[in-house]
């Protein structure tokens, strides 16, 4: 059910959840003082406990309340990032966040989004925890239909544009020990853009994703994936698959099905339509699917490359 900016403040005043547009993935937003909303996020996603949330502000004023101890760069990092698709991890006051969203650890991660409605919305209820718009394990959503896939027609969805980078935030914590930013979720800003701020590039430390403690607490869990089983590996041109997820200039000629990922030379374009092509194998009851990963390991491939390969892990 598409609903309007008012709507969506009503509700979330209401102590209700609503997805929201962001320019990165659909957020399920609750306000930061509505408890009870916080936790129907985690029943509705079918979410651990322990995967935290992230806390969405209009403005870097809005932080500082919450936070102790600045990480050196933080407030360049924000000026050069912010609104957008970063998300930064910060040591914060206890006692001032419901413990839920930190899920026990004394950091929260913080973010201004680039969408402008996210904002507005921001300045008319306060702070919104938002994880992104999608039952547990599942592909994000980019489009309100998405949303409504997973939680329902009635679902209150609002309004606004589209998701313009179709992949989540980048993650970034200050590393005590090395003196340094590094990445701990791959994102819609690839490692290189961070240089010009920082004068490094941060260190990508992603985990396996089996660490008994990872930096980064979803990392712990099945993640994007269609129910259908992907394979993936390199241009497969002599590959009889059933289904092949590729790209438009290449041909997969023993393939039954082709669905295409986009164009080798538009990372963007791919990043944008990834999980719709992904929720498209649900969409057409695809049980498996060959996933052509032969594509540059550089920039915004990377953030592709890790989303298809937790996308097909069991
Ligand atoms: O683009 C995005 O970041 C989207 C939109 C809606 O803003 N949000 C999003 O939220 O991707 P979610 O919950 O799907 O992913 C947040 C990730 C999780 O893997 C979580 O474990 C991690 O951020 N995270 C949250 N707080 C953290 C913290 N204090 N320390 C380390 N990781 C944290
Ligand atoms: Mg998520």
């Amino acid at each position: 059910m598409r609903i309007n900016l008012s709507q969506a403040t009503k509700l979330l005043q209401q102590d209700r959840v609503v997805a929201v547009p962001t320019e990165t993935v659909y957020g399920l937003a609750a306000a930061m003082n509505q408890p009870a909303a916080i936790e129907m996020i985690f029943t509705l996603k079918g979410r651990p406990k322990a995967n935290p949330l992230i806390i969405h502000v209009a403005e870097l004023s809005q932080i500082f309340p919450f936070v102790v101890n600045l990480p050196p760069f933080f407030e360049a990092l924000a000026n050069a990032f912010w609104p957008g698709p970063m998300t930064c991890i910060l040591p914060v006051k206890i006692g001032l966040i419901p413990p839920s969203v930190c899920a026990g650890l004394t950091t929260a991660g913080f973010r201004i989004p680039a969408s402008t409605v996210a904002r507005e919305l921001i300045h008319a209820v306060g702070p919104l925890v938002m994880p992104s718009a999608n039952l547990s394990g599942r592909p994000s959503s980019t489009s309100p239909t998405h949303v409504e896939e997973d939680f329902g027609e009635d679902f209150p969805v609002l309004e606004g544009v589209l998701s313009k980078q179709g992949v989540e935030s980048t993650i970034l914590i200050y590393d005590t020990e090395g003196a340094a930013w590094k990445i701990i979720r791959l994102g819609a800003l690839p490692p290189d853009v961070f240089e010009a701020v920082l004068g490094y590039q941060p260190t990508v430390d992603i985990g396996t994703g089996h660490e008994e403690k990872p930096l980064c607490p979803g990392m712990l869990f099945r993640h994007y994936a269609p129910r259908a089983k992907l394979y993936l590996g390199g241009f497969p041109q002599d590959i009889a698959a059933k289904c092949i997820l590729g790209f438009t200039e290449r041909l997969y000629p023993k393939a039954e099905r082709v669905l295409h990922l986009g164009s080798l030379s538009h990372p963007e374009a791919v990043a944008k339509r990834l999980y719709d092509i992904l929720r498209e194998l649900d969409r057409q009851g695809i049980d498996e699917a060959y996933v052509d990963m032969d594509f540059p390991a550089e920039g915004l491939w990377l953030t592709i490359a890790e989303r298809l390969r937790r996308a097909g892990e069991y």
